[in-house]
């Protein structure tokens, strides 16, 4: 069944109506044309997590890359997803009202093309070892953290929906590895500033 009304509401405000220190407009450079462009070029600054958002039921799982991942709160614990509305995991997680995070660490580079759009549905849960949670969400058994999620409320914005998951339970694995980043579109590790400076 699909989310029909999203819960929140939001209302946009003209570029013509900002201002900022009292200087009109600051974002006038940038022609209509130009900016979704730029605004690529700007996100691949964005340096980002690199997971693997999954869902699935007895009929099937499905599987992505993503890195539109963001913690909302403790209390109660509770994270965001931006998922493409075309995405085979959109739809999975729609019918399901459940999806799993599973950050992802620097060995599992192999796995991110082919659940970026290399292979296909079931394919892709050939590479890594993947387990059925009891909720039937597959999760990465050796993944850095894994949060299976019930969706609590979601917003369709664009292209996309963002789907609020209420965390329902935490997998860390003891020997997890370093985090994988995605960094102007390459793989990244990240390495603490005092290592570097010494
Ligand atoms: C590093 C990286 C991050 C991505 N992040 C997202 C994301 O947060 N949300 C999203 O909808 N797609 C994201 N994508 C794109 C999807 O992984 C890709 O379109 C995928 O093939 C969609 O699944 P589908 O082939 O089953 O439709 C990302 C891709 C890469 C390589």
């Amino acid at each position: 069944m699909a989310i029909a009304n999203s819960l929140w509401k939001h209302e946009t405000v003209p570029m013509d109506d900002m201002t900022v220190n009292g200087v009109e407009n600051p974002a006038s450079a940038s022609t209509t044309a130009e900016l979704p462009e730029q605004f690529r070029q700007a996100m691949r600054r964005l340096i980002a997590t690199v997971t693997i958002v999954t869902a699935g039921d007895e009929h099937g799982r499905a599987g992505m890359v993503a890195t539109a991942v963001m913690s909302v709160s403790a209390e109660p614990p509770s994270l965001v997803i931006g998922v493409n509305r075309d995405a085979g995991v959109w739809r999975a997680i729609t019918d399901t009202k459940r999806f799993t995070v599973n950050l992802l660490s620097t060995r599992h580079t192999p796995l991110v093309h082919p659940f970026a759009g290399q292979l296909q549905g079931e394919e892709r849960f050939t590479l890594g070892e993947w387990h059925t949670h009891a909720s039937l969400t597959p999760y990465l058994a050796d993944a850095v953290v894994s949060l299976f999620c019930r969706v609590d409320a979601s917003l369709d914005y664009g292209t996309h929906t963002l789907f609020v998951g209420a965390v329902e339970e935490i997998r860390m694995v003891d020997e997890a590895g370093e985090p994988l980043l995605w960094r102007d579109g390459s793989f990244a590790n990240a390495v603490p500033l005092d290592e570097l400076l010494g």
